[in-house]
């Protein structure tokens, strides 16, 4: 075998070869040869800077191919029909196409796993050379989870005002019974019905002390119903009054259940109560179909998680929303084959992309591209939304039925004490 040949096997760019003539030691024909462009260089051994020895062969690829090995994941490799795009791509495009004047080729096929240049997320451990990148952004496993869309109306409806505010109207109520206790002849009407329902006696011909009262209370509760009224409303608009868990430890206090797969569970032990079992979640995924993701959340990769988030996919009746908090942190990567002369070109570029903010550009750019789309078919959607949805009244049909049936039930308590009265009265004048 060739000097050459060996060197390109074990990838070694930078060697001279020395061809050494025992009765001349001061001058020796020294020459090295590029392995893409096949040109040879020749020196003399007294040449100097040495540098010149060790041209860089990168430069001029000559259309040789670098070869890519990567599965899809958003937004890092993308296919779209037969064509590769994303961010390790487009980056290796600009390293070897426009840098190198190579040609680059990118499959999916799983039989080139171990033949190609360099492979995507797939970590081969080595006794001897570093070939790996790893990206210095994380990666992660996330939780999609099916939006809770039903409102909670009753909390907020059954506490509308603070301690301090019920204390004020508590004492409002105790303050117009003590008066009208006090000084029957000038609060002559009811005093409580005046204040807090506006009815309950004649507005004229009143002294001027009760005016006086009634003014002062009416103003305060003027005010106080008002910011109830306002409270309402904006309970109706506010769409998003439901809460979703932002992070790991709200989704353990929610009743959110995950779909297992095989080792989840175990894997993520600090979920595990929220596993389905396997057996449950075959008969899930039985009886819903896709429809599974409507009710159950899923353990899903970055690559997916993403798009998910990006586009509030709108095949499904519930819009699904991605946990921010990702339940495992992982590390993409980009392996190069065991001797190849590409690492170290490779590595200085992707340090300098990332130091400069380059490589976040490209991962930004490339989720703001999907954004957009999305954006753009939302412009087209907003004019045909309806505005006011049943739901949105939820809180006053709660109201309605709430009083019908506070004042039915007292009503009713009223009359029953009525009927009694009477028969005690009735029984009174004629006893039997
Ligand atoms: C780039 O590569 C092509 C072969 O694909 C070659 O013909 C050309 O001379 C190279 N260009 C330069 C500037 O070296």
């Amino acid at each position: 075998m060739s000097a050459f040949a060996l060197m390109k096997i074990l990838g070694i760019l930078n060697f001279i070869v020395v061809q050494v003539q025992l009765e001349t030691f001061d001058k020796l024909n020294v020459w090295t040869k590029n392995q893409f462009t096949n040109q040879e260089h020749y020196f003399l051994s007294d040449h100097r800077p040495v540098e010149h020895f060790f041209p860089d062969k990168l430069h001029d690829l000559n259309g040789n191919m670098f070869s890519f090995y990567g599965e899809w994941d958003f937004p890092y490799v993308i296919v779209v029909d037969d064509k590769v795009f994303g961010v390790v791509p487009k980056f290796i495009d600009i390293i070897i196409r426009q840098r190198c004047n190579g040609t680059t080729f990118y499959t999916q096929d799983p039989k080139f796993t171990f033949v190609t240049d360099s492979r995507y997320n797939i970590l081969q451990f080595r006794l001897s050379f570093a070939h790996t990148l790893f990206f210095r952004e994380q990666s992660g496993v996330f939780l999609v989870c099916p939006v809770r869309t039903e409102r909670d109306f009753l909390q907020p409806l059954l506490k509308p005002f603070s301690m301090g505010i019920w204390i004020v109207l508590g004492a409002l109520f105790v303050t117009c019974r003590v008066l009208q206790f006090l000084f029957p002849t000038t609060y002559r009407y009811d005093l409580v019905g005046i204040t807090f329902f506006g009815g309950g006696g004649t507005e004229y011909e009143h002294p001027f002390k009760f005016r006086i009262v009634t003014f002062t209370l009416i103003v305060l509760l003027f005010f106080l119903s008002e910011a109830y009224n306002t409270k309402l409303i904006s309970l109706m608009t506010f769409s998003k009054f439901y809460k979703q868990p932002e992070t790991l430890e709200e989704f353990t206090q929610s009743n959110y259940r995950i779909l297992a797969s095989r080792y989840a569970a175990e894997t993520y032990s600090d979920l595990r109560p929220k596993f389905l079992s396997l057996s449950e979640t075959r008969r899930e995924e039985r009886r819903l179909g896709w429809r599974k993701n409507e009710i159950y959340c899923s353990t899903v990769d970055q690559g997916i998680a993403l798009p998910i988030h990006v586009l509030r996919l709108k095949d499904y009746a519930v819009p699904l929303y991605v946990i921010p908090e990702p339940i495992a942190v992982d590390r993409s990567l980009v392996q190069f084959h065991q001797y190849s002369p590409f690492y170290d070109m490779f590595h200085m570029y992707f340090d300098r992309f990332n130091d400069a903010g380059l490589w976040m550009n490209l991962v930004n750019s490339i989720v703001y591209t999907l954004g957009k789309s999305k954006r753009d078919r939302q412009r087209e959607e907003q004019f045909q939304e309806v505005i006011f949805y049943f739901d949105d009244l939820t809180c006053i049909w709660l109201l309605v039925i709430a009083g019908w049936l506070v004042s039915g039930i007292t009503f009713f308590g009223e009359l029953i004490s009525w009927k009694i009265q009477n028969k005690l009265r009735v029984g009174n004048f004629f006893p039997i």
